[in-house]
């Protein structure tokens, strides 16, 4: 199982849309994906609700010895219910928040050893905008960081920080690879955005992904509806289809699970 944790210190630039198109993608593919809702937004959980497990998030931070795995991931064969299984946000993570980011990391890095003895190709963790023990513990338990980027002055001050926080962890977690920022939202009429998608790609050449998403209300749609963006209906929808599929063929070439 390799774990990729969707992460940007600024709300709103697109993190749940990411991921849960990365998910129903990987679906699709055939892959088994477990998701993780690490935010109490509950965004991620609201749009793949049809996948909710027994599980519910906060108890990866606790002693998970005897939770049942197997029962969580389903039986193989199964039909899509089981092959994705969502373990949903809940009011409990909230006091994940005050406990110490040691026991909250050790627990939670326990809990994906176990899920990934379950058959899962991926797991993929959606995180809340700020840097508490659910993101930490997240970045402390993953082989990778996807960073969703709105082409914003104030998203594009959140990227120094997030990208010093990866630094930051890579010292507990070494082997912590950075997939990149992908550009999300973004309009292509609007030539402050242009202006400041030159100026990241000059300051950041390694890390900006060569596929952006833009800024389409079909993905809103889409999310809304628990559906991705592929099956909405709509000629405007294609564009947004064909960015987010690109992303995830480059994101899943990366992590070598294409
Ligand atoms: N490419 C897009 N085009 C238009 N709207 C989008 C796009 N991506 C996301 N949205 C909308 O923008 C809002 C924020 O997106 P999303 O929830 O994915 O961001 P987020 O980074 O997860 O936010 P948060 O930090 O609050 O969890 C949502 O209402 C979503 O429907
Ligand atoms: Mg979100």
């Amino acid at each position: 199982m390799k774990t990729t944790v969707v992460a940007q210190q600024k709300g709103g630039v697109g993190k749940t849309s990411t991921l849960v198109h990365l998910a129903l993608d990987a679906l699709e593919r055939g892959k088994k994906v477990a998701v993780i809702d690490l935010d109490t937004q509950g965004n991620a959980s609201y749009s793949l609700q049809a996948y909710q497990s027994s599980l519910t998030a906060s108890a990866m931070f606790k002693d998970v010895s005897s939770t049942p795995w197997a029962e969580i991931a389903g039986e193989e064969g199964q039909e899509d219910a089981a092959r994705l299984v969502l373990i949903a946000s809940d009011a409990g993570l909230a006091d994940m928040e005050k406990t110490s980011l040691a026991e909250a990391g050790t627990h939670f890095k326990e809990a994906i050893r176990l899920l990934a003895l379950q058959g899962f190709d991926l797991c993929l963790i959606d995180t809340p905008p700020s840097l508490g023990n659910c993101l930490a513990a997240a970045l402390y338990a993953a082989d990778y960081v996807l960073s969703p980027i709105e082409l914003e002055v104030y998203s594009i001050q959140g990227i120094k920080k997030m990208n010093a926080a990866i630094a930051n962890m890579r010292k507990a977690n070494p082997g912590l690879i950075f997939l990149g920022m992908v550009p999300s939202k973004v309009d292509g009429r609007n030539p402050r955005h242009k202006e400041h998608l030159d100026k990241l790609q000059a300051a950041y050449p390694q890390l900006m992904i060569p596929a952006t998403i833009g800024l389409r209300s079909s993905i809103a749609d889409a999310l809304a509806n628990g559906v991705p963006v592929w099956q909405i209906k709509k000629t405007a929808a294609r564009k947004a289809a064909k960015e987010v599929r690109a992303l995830a063929q480059y994101v899943y070439e990366k992590m070598e699970i294409a």
